[in-house]
């Protein structure tokens, strides 16, 4: 059994993940979510957490609400691509639960330290505001937690918000070095191996015929998400980017990597963000990533769509 907490911005490919994760108690358990801004503002992220939660009714898991804006850069969001609401295409309820009182960050630190080392697990979906604050405040946590499993980075795919970055190290890269920096045993999950994991149409369909509302409208929410990134790349289905953090804790057999140096820029105007990866050993660097370059799509997608039918 894994003690996790869930740090994300809420677009569908996000709350896939916590849903899969709350599907999954026999391996998992969710000791909070917390939200970021990213995607969409802070305020929406913080809404589409809550609206997942109240359809999949799983309204008893804490939602701490963290940073509005990244450490030091102007916060960029990706309306293009999940629409101005983050969660565009299906309608959802305004949530009634409420956002659980405390500070993300605070709720991390004090989530983790409470617990003997090597316990808690986080899952990092967003960009690492909230978890370089942690850190800030307490820099014990790194060598404290069991691991950090992000998404985010890239190698050989290129970047996907600059022909250099991934958008959620570019949101806020210094927070991205902070937390590659901070001696945790770290698994990154890059768009070299979520690219691989689209959403086609057959596997939504699946997805569908379990006819329950989770199903429904994660449908609808996927099928507009994934407008923009069919048109961009010329695929059927678009990446399910963030789930891919949680199957790797349920069935890491599916996914192959190897451990390497992987740094962020922070200074170049023409690569900020980018994940630089020595992925052939040339410098004496530690290797202080698992990199996780491929996945095997099929058996990723028959996990997530046999969990989400749970709910
Ligand atoms: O680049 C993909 C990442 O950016 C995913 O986490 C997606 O949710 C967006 O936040
Ligand atoms: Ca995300």
């Amino acid at each position: 059994m894994r003690q996790i907490i869930i740090d994300c911005d809420p677009s569908p490919d996000d709350a896939v993940a916590f849903l899969l994760a709350l599907a999954s108690p026999e391996e998992l358990n969710v000791l909070a979510i917390t939200t970021v801004a990213g995607n969409v503002p802070l305020p929406l992220t913080s809404k589409n957490a809550r609206k997942a939660l109240e359809l999949a009714k799983r309204t008893e898991t804490p939602v701490y609400a963290g940073a509005s804006a990244p450490l030091l850069r102007k916060l960029i969001t990706a309306e293009h691509v999940h629409g101005r609401t983050g969660f565009d295409g299906y309608e959802l309820p305004e949530p009634t639960m409420a956002l659980t009182k405390g500070f993300a960050p605070e709720a991390i630190v004090d989530l983790v330290m409470q617990r003997k080392a090597g316990e808690v697990t986080l899952c990092c979906l967003a960009p690492l505001t909230n978890i370089a604050l942690a850190l800030a405040k307490e820099p014990r946590l790194g060598t404290h937690v069991r691991e950090i499993v992000l998404m985010g980075g890239a190698f050989s795919e290129g970047g996907n918000i600059t022909p250099a970055a991934e958008f959620n190290v570019f949101v806020d890269p210094e927070a991205a070095a902070r937390v590659l920096s901070c001696g945790a045993p770290i698994t990154m999950i890059p768009l070299d191996c979520t690219h691989q994991a689209r959403t086609t149409n057959a596997r939504m369909e699946k997805l569908r015929a379990f006819g329950t509302p989770v199903a429904e409208a994660f449908y609808h929410l996927l099928k507009f998400n994934k407008i923009f990134d069919e048109q961009k790349y010329g695929w059927e289905g678009g990446p399910l980017h963030d789930a891919t953090v949680i199957a790797y804790l349920l069935a890491p057999e599916i996914f192959t990597g190897r451990k390497v140096y992987v740094n962020v820029e922070c200074a170049s105007p023409l690569t900020l963000g980018m994940t630089v990866v020595d992925w052939w050993g040339v410098t004496e660097n530690p290797k202080n990533v698992q990199f996780l370059r491929d996945v095997n799509a099929d058996r990723y997608f028959d996990l997530v769509i046999e969990r989400l039918g749970r709910l």
